[in-house]
C-alpha cells in the first residue's frame, strides 16, 4: 500500500514548538511520507525552533515583513501554498492552533480539494475579537477542517456545539510531548543571565506579553504594573522577560522597564530555555497561550494577562487564575502571591489537564484510522 503523504504547515513560534514532535512522529513512523513546509510568518523566533527539534523543512515560503498586517500575510501564505500543493498533492495537510498561517493553510488546501487535519482543535473563547484575531481563525478552520485534534474533552465539546462531530479525536495537546524532551535539572542557559539567578533566594517570576488585542491601553496597564511590582518588591523579585521581537511590544516593553535592576529585559529566548526557566520560577504572568499550559505541568502558578481564556481546564484545576488587563488587578492579585505563602501554596501544584506526552501518537494512529489503514481508533486521552 503506498505511504500517506502528510505536509504539515507551520509557521509562528507557538506552532514550531507544538508541531514539532508531531514531525518527528509522521517521520518516524512507516506508514507517512511526510512532508514540512514553513511559511515563516515568523522567521528568527521560528528558526530557533527548527534548530532545536532538528528539523529542515522541504519548503520555506520566508514571506515575514516588519510590521506585517494580517492581510498581508493571508495573502503571501495562500499564494506560496498554491504552489506547494500542486509540487507535492499531499493526501492531508495538518496545520495548528489560531494563526493567520493556520487558516490560510487550511483555505489553500481546501481551494485544492486537499484534506486538512487541525491540530490543537475546538478552543473558544466565544467573543469574535479576542483574542484577535484567533478566535475567529480556529473557528474558520473548524470549518474547513475534514479532522479535527481536540486536546481535551471541553474542546470536543466546543467543537459538538457548533455541529462538528466527525472526525473528532481527543488526544492530549502535542506541547506536553515537546516539554517532554526539553527539561532538565543540569540544564545550562546560553542566555548567560539566566545562569547567575538566585533561584532559591529570589522570587523569579517569568513573564511575556505579546498579544494583538492588548496593543494599546492594555499592554500600558500589564507595564505599568510589572514596573509597580519590580520597585515593589526590589529585594525579594527578579522578573525575567523576553521580549517578542514585535516593534509594538519592544517599545511598550522597553518604554516601561529599562534600566530597572531587577527586571531582566532578554531576547526572546530558545524553547528548551523557556521550558528550562519556566521549571525553575516562582510564576508566571503572561497572555500566551501556550505558557498557560506548560506551567500548569511545570506546577508553576500562572496569572493571565488577557480578559478570558479559551483554556479553562487550569483554571479550573486552580492553578491558573484570570488577572485581566486593568494595571492595579494584576498588582494585588501578584502581590498576594508573592507575600502569602498560603495564596502561593494553593495555587503552586502541578496538574496535567492538557496531556500526558502522547498527543502525537494519537494523532498519528487518528490519520491513519481516517484513511481506513486501521480498524483501531485511537485511544481518548481522558484528563485525570
Ligand atoms: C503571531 C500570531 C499569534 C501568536 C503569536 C506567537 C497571527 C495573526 N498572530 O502574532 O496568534 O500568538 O504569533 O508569538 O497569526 N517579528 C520578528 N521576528 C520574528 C517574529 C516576529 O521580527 O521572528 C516581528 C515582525 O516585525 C512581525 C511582527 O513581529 O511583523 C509581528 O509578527 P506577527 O506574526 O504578525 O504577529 P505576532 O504578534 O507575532
Ligand atoms: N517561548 C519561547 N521563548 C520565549 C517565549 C516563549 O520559546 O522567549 C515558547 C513558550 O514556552 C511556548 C511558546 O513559545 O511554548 C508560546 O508562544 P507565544 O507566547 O509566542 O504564543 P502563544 O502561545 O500565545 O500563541
Amino acid at each position: 500500500m503506498d505511504k500517506l503523504k502528510v505536509m504539515t504547515i507551520f509557521g509562528t513560534r507557538p506552532e514550531a514548538i507544538k508541531m514539532a514532535p508531531l514531525v518527528k512522529e509522521l517521520e518516524n513512523r512507516p506508514e507517512f511520507e511526510s512532508y514540512c513546509c514553513v511559511t515563516a510568518q515568523h522567521r528568527q523566533m521560528l528558526d530557533t525552533v527548527l534548530d532545536i527539534f532538528h528539523i529542515t523543512p522541504e519548503f520555506d515560503l520566508d514571506i515575514m515583513e516588519a510590521q506585517q498586517s494580517l492581510s498581508t500575510i493571508t495573502c503571501k501564505c495562500l499564494l506560496g501554498l498554491e504552489d506547494v500543493f500542486q509540487q507535492v498533492r499531499p493526501d492531508l495537510v495538518l496545520v495548528h492552533g489560531d494563526t493567520s498561517t493556520t487558516f490560510a493553510g487550511s483555505l489553500a488546501a481546501f481551494y485544492q480539494q486537499i484534506a486538512v487535519g487541525h491540530v490543537e482543535a475546538g478552543l473558544r473563547t466565544g467573543d469574535k475579537y479576542s483574542p484577535f484575531p484567533e478566535e475567529m481563525n480556529r473557528s474558520m478552520v473548524g470549518r474547513l477542517a475534514d479532522l479535527h485534534f481536540c486536546p481535551t474533552e471541553t474542546n470536543r465539546r466546543n467543537l459538538a456545539r457548533e455541529g462538528v462531530v466527525r472526525g473528532v479525536f481527543v488526544t492530549g495537546n502535542t506541547v506536553i510531548d515537546a516539554l517532554g524532551t526539553t527539561v532538565r535539572d543540569n540544564f545550562k542557559f546560553t542566555t548567560e543571565v539566566l545562569n547567575k539567578l538566585d533561584y532559591k533566594g529570589k522570587k523569579v517570576i517569568v513573564v511575556t506579553c505579546h498579544r494583538r488585542e492588548n496593543y494599546g491601553e492594555p499592554m500600558e496597564q500589564i507595564m505599568t504594573a510589572l514596573r509597580r511590582i519590580a520597585i515593589a518588591y526590589e529585594d525579594q523579585v527578579e522578573l525575567v522577560y523576553p521580549v517578542h521581537l514585535s516593534p509594538v511590544v519592544q517599545e511598550a516593553a522597553r518604554s516601561h522597564l529599562d534600566g530597572l535592576e531587577n527586571v531582566h529585559l532578554v531576547d526572546p529566548l530558545t524553547a528548551d530555555e523557556m521550558h528550562n526557566l519556566m521549571a525553575r520560577s516562582y510564576l508566571v504572568l503572561t497572555d500566551s497561550g501556550g505558557l498557560q499550559e506548560e506551567a500548569p505541568a511545570l506546577g508553576k502558578p500562572v496569572l493571565v494577562l488577557r480578559r478570558e481564556t479559551e483554556r479553562p481546564e487550569a483554571v479550573a484545576a486552580g492553578t491558573v487564575r484570570i488577572a485581566g488587563t486593568n494595571g492595579p488587578d494584576i498588582f494585588d492579585m501578584a502581590s498576594e502571591l508573592i507575600e502569602s505563602p498560603a495564596a502561593y501554596a494553593v495555587m503552586a501544584h502541578a496538574v496535567n489537564p492538557y496531556g500526558d506526552g502522547k498527543a502525537c501518537r494519537r494523532i498519528a494512529d487518528g490519520i491513519l484510522y481516517h484513511f481506513g489503514r486501521t480498524d483501531r481508533p485511537p485511544e481518548t486521552f481522558k484528563n485525570r
